[in-house]
């Protein structure tokens, strides 16, 4: 079978973390063939897509996580699953993506499904589930988010598309940088931002629960470094092993039937204390890390599924 991966250039892999790797290796392992489609690889002529690909090997290699065998041009008949594996910024050249993917036919299972990446803002969307997330506001009213301040002791600002604990700020009321963050974060009140209660259970870390197909993949913590108040392992947070709470359940299965609904078969919530704070549904991570801290290999289990998904898409 012919697996095609959308993905960020191969030079930004790193083999010992990347969750597209790892994906890679066990379809390579399986037999699969593996292709890397970079942006800007698709085309669409009569409405057909056309890939045009590079077949990797990749490999357990430091330095050299691919070989390269060349490029190909693949049609729709050739493919048989596409991961879109491109790492955030949802951007105008991300969508132009998703509605090219759009037309490939519904029998090619694509990992996640393209018009379910675009209903889901990874953290605007969880806001209509009130009872798990946390206060949440989304303006770029300068009045609005200033009430929404007064009525909190400690909030955080941050940007709706940004990733990586990138301008995450925390604010308690009367800080007098308040002004000065929501006009940087709001380009002087012409964007949207999200600002949301301060969970003080930040302070021992996110919750990083990985779901395949709406269930319970695994689970990681993630502490922030000493001088830092965000958790993200791009901001030098490590991970931790944990464990999933009746909270968490309960918070999946309020989850699981949209999630389902929009074709997001591997998705990452993170949970604060009791609370929802993402659902990232474009390229979610920590399948390494949780193989180092568990000794499993979860991957296999991704695979298996999609391995399901392309018979079950064959029998309609
Ligand atoms: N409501 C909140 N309460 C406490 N800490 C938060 C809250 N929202 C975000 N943070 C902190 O900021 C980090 C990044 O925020 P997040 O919303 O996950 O954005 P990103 O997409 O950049 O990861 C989190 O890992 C957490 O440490
Ligand atoms: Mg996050």
């Amino acid at each position: 079978m012919n697996f095609i991966f959308l993905m960020d250039p191969l030079e930004s892999v790193m083999m010992e973390h990347d969750t597209s790797f790892i994906f890679m290796l066990e379809s390579h392992r399986r037999g699969y063939k593996v292709f890397f489609l970079p942006e800007g690889g698709i085309t669409l002529l009569n409405g057909q897509p056309i890939f045009l690909v590079t077949e990797v090997i990749p490999q357990q290699v430091k330095d050299k996580p691919f070989l390269l065998k060349g490029q190909k041009r693949l049609e729709e008949k050739d493919v048989d699953a596409i991961f879109i594996r491109t790492d955030p910024p949802f951007d105008h050249r991300y969508l132009m993506q998703t509605w090219l993917l759009d037309r490939v036919s519904p029998r090619i299972p694509i990992i996640n499904r393209p018009s379910g990446m675009r209903t889901v803002n990874e953290k605007i969307w969880a806001t209509q589930f009130a009872s798990i997330v946390p206060p949440t506001m989304v303006s770029c009213s300068r009045a609005e988010l200033l009430k929404f301040i007064q009525e909190h002791d400690e909030i955080v600002a941050k940007p709706t598309d940004g990733f990586g604990g990138q301008s995450v700020f925390r604010i308690h009321r009367g800080d007098l940088n308040t002004n000065v963050i929501l006009e940087s974060l709001t380009h002087l009140y012409t964007r949207d931002i999200i600002l949301q209660k301060f969970i003080p259970q930040a302070e021992k870390g996110d919750k990083r629960i990985l779901l395949l197909n709406g269930e319970p993949l695994g689970a990681i913590s993630r502490v922030h470094a000493p001088g830092d108040h965000r958790n993200n392992i791009f901001a030098g947070g490590k991970a931790v092993a944990t464990e999933i709470t009746s909270r968490d359940r309960e918070i999946i299965s309020i989850l699981k039937p949209k999630l389902l609904e929009f074709g997001l078969y591997f998705v990452g919530i993170d949970i604060i204390g009791d609370y929802l704070i993402e659902v990232n549904v474009t390229s979610p991570t920590c399948v390494q890390e949780m193989n180092h801290l568990y000794r499993v290999q979860l991957e296999k289990q991704v695979i298996n599924f999609v391995e399901k998904l392309i018979k079950d898409s064959r029998r309609i």
